[in-house]
């Protein structure tokens, strides 16, 4: 593995969950590996569980962490090549991501849409660029499209409760005030895909996920009817991704609450955070036995150390 920006960079899904609990039960058994390593973090946008997690992560094998919000502490980058640069970019990724590669063994680096311009999102151009001008590993810390840590860590999770074989497990849209990005919703997607799960993705029509991401995973748009059953229900939001980056209106019955989980299998709820309580979720739901909100969060931590210790053993 060079690099780590989506499930496809994974040789094998259920091996690396077995991993990450294994990890889990002894964090720090490996201290030696990042021994001298230094793993770089560069935040375009905020986070709170994706920074500290891959810190704790780092630290528990031995790595030193430089952490930069880029656009508060550096300067602005230009991703288009052949740009004059006169307007406000400041620095060239194929400079940045060259000098940064000097300094780091891996870099992790988050970036989120614009919301605008699908096809430019689509392409994932910030981290695909910033790949092609790094001379070292790049770790996706949630990119335009996709948040494979937080997938891998809510994959650990449903395997640590799942009480079935097969669990079914629902993908529910919930309201939010703000357009937010797809990259969870489509990861998650795409994790579910790889591992023994009933998947049912629930949303409003006209909220459907790409095609791509949709595809691997039956569609329900009546959320009463996906909840039957359910052992795990995800909650998400996301905006349009066909009215590209149109947030919802008058859809505020979408909550997450008590009567919802009520037809479910007893299902356990999960959302990656941060949520509003009360639009997203009822407080009762979130602090109700069935939350496992906290844990995974605390599964972060494993799953970017699994990361980690995988980049590093290839590194060789
Ligand atoms: N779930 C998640 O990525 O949280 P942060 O945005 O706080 O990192």
């Amino acid at each position: 593995m060079k690099n780590f920006i989506s499930v496809n960079d994974v040789s094998n899904v259920t091996d690396w969950v077995h991993q990450a609990i294994r990890v889990k039960q002894d964090p720090f058994a490996q201290q030696h590996i990042g021994r001298n390593k230094t793993l770089g973090l560069l935040f375009l946008n905020p986070s709170l569980r994706t920074r500290m997690s891959m810190q704790k992560a780092a630290l528990n094998l031995g790595m030193h962490v430089m952490v930069m919000n880029l656009y508060h502490d550096g300067w602005m980058i230009e991703f288009e090549d052949g740009s004059v640069m006169n307007q406000n970019t400041q620095e060239h990724i194929r400079e940045a991501a060259a000098v940064i590669s000097q300094y780091c063994d891996i870099v992790g680096i988050r970036t989120f849409p614009t919301l605008e311009d699908r096809e430019k999102d689509y392409a994932d151009k910030v981290i695909r660029q910033f790949i092609a001008h790094a001379s070292v590993p790049v770790i996706s810390l949630e990119s335009a499209i996709l948040h494979p840590l937080q997938s891998f860590a809510d994959a650990i999770t449903i395997r640590e409760h799942q009480k079935k074989d097969k669990p079914k497990v629902v993908l529910s849209w919930a309201p939010h005030p703000r357009a937010l990005p797809q990259a969870v919703a489509n990861s998650f997607v795409e994790w579910m895909a790889h591992m023994d799960v009933e998947l049912v993705v629930t949303n409003p029509e006209r909220f459907d996920l790409a095609p791509r991401f949709s595809d691997q995973a039956t569609v329900v748009h009546n959320q009463q009817e996906a909840f039957e059953d359910a052992d795990f229900i995800y909650a998400k939001n996301w905006s349009s991704y066909e009215e590209y980056g149109r947030k919802a209106h008058g859809l505020e019955h979408w909550i997450i609450d008590e009567s919802k989980m009520s037809i479910t299998n007893n299902a356990y709820f999960m959302h990656c955070l941060p949520v509003r309580r009360n639009v997203v979720v009822t407080d009762g739901v979130i602090e109700g036995p069935e939350s496992l909100v906290i844990k995974q969060a605390k599964n972060r931590e494993f799953a970017a150390q699994t990361v980690l210790i995988n980049l590093l053993e290839n590194e060789g």
